[in-house]
């Protein structure tokens, strides 16, 4: 039986195709590379270009691979863009997943991993964040993101899809080989936005420097991919009779201004900013608790502190 990756061509996806397939798991992608990179793609992985919409061939690759299960990176994330154009994320989050959930019900596959985020719960009612804070996204984007979260509810009940919904926080870094990385277009994460100015001499901006934060700039909870990826795996392997949502980050918020330090430890060079207004919709705090996923499956994260995600961020932007 084989695991359907879908989205397995970008950033975090093709982080957990590769640990999938060190751990010798069987694996096929779906990918339309809207936003995909045809060369993180892994030879041991068989891929298809192709839409999670279509669902003449996502019910083809179920059937030709036989897969049992899926894990559905597939979305667009921009939120700054679903502010603008919230049709476009309906159309490609919310209705691309209800048709390949139809695949999946047709077709008898009950396993599903989906991607949430932290964009749900919009401002906090209270830090760390648990999974029982009150869900009010801010944004189209996490609006869209909670309605795939329901769908799957409602799935589960009728149709006994399982699901682990992963609500990530800031995902950074990148696979220690240094041959895949975070790679977005427009890039609107601050690590590799950062990288980026270092490696090509920019200066970046940092929104708003007036939060009620200690230095004024906003606080976030920064996670390395391969533990992420790690999550992934562990969901999968222990996905049972019930299904599951769980945060992902690291319980500890780090300011804008203190990953610039540390990055500027990291590259060893001066890193050149300007401060601009904040943007909308930009909660100054969030910061996650995982203790549920710590708990419940096991997970332990490795790649904690800023300069162990810093540093390997860095290895492959220095050299992309
Ligand atoms: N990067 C983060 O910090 C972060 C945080 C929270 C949640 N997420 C979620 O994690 C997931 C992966 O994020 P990422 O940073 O790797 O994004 P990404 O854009 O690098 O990867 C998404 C992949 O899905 C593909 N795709 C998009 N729509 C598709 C469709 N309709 N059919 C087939 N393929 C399609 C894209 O080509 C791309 O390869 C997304 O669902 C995102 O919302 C990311």
């Amino acid at each position: 039986m084989s695991i359907l990756i879908c989205g397995g061509a970008g950033y975090i996806g093709s982080h957990v195709v590769l640990e999938l397939i060190k751990k010798n798991y069987d694996i096929v992608v779906i990918d339309n590379l809207s936003n995909g990179h045809k060369e993180f793609l892994q030879k041991d992985a068989r891929f298809y270009e192709g839409d999670i919409r279509d669902e003449k061939l996502v019910e083809k690759i179920i059937h030709d691979e036989k897969i049992d299960s899926v894990v559905h990176f597939a979305a667009f994330s921009l939120v700054g863009e679903s502010m603008i154009n919230p049709a476009k994320y309906y159309d490609n989050n919310v209705l691309a997943t209800f048709s390949l959930l139809n695949s999946l019900r047709k077709n008898n596959v009950k396993k599903i991993i989906f991607s949430s985020t932290a964009a749900v719960y919009g401002e906090p009612q209270s830090i760390p964040i648990t999974e029982d804070n009150p869900v009010n996204p801010i944004n189209p984007y996490g609006e869209t993101k909670i309605t795939i979260e329901k769908m799957l509810h409602w799935f589960d009940k009728a149709y006994g899809i399982k699901y682990v919904a992963l609500r990530y926080f800031n995902v950074a870094g990148a696979d220690e080989s240094g041959q895949i990385g975070e790679a977005h277009n427009p890039e609107t994460h601050l690590i590799p936005i950062i990288l980026k100015a270092v490696r090509d001499n920019k200066t970046i901006k940092i929104f708003g420097n007036d939060y009620p934060t200690p230095d004024g700039t906003c606080i976030r909870d920064y996670i390395h991919v391969t533990d992420l990826a790690a999550a992934h795996i562990l969901a999968l392997e222990k996905l049972s009779d019930q299904s599951k949502i769980y945060n992902l980050g690291n319980n500890k918020g780090l300011s804008v201004m203190e990953i610039v330090k540390a990055a500027e430890i990291v590259t060893g060079k001066k890193i050149n900013y300007e401060i601009a207004p904040r943007r909308v919709g930009d909660p100054a705090i969030l910061i996650a608790s995982s203790e549920k996923i710590k708990n419940e499956l096991g997970w332990q994260p490795k790649f904690c502190t800023p300069e162990k995600i810093i540093s390997s961020a860095w290895n492959w932007h220095k050299n992309h």
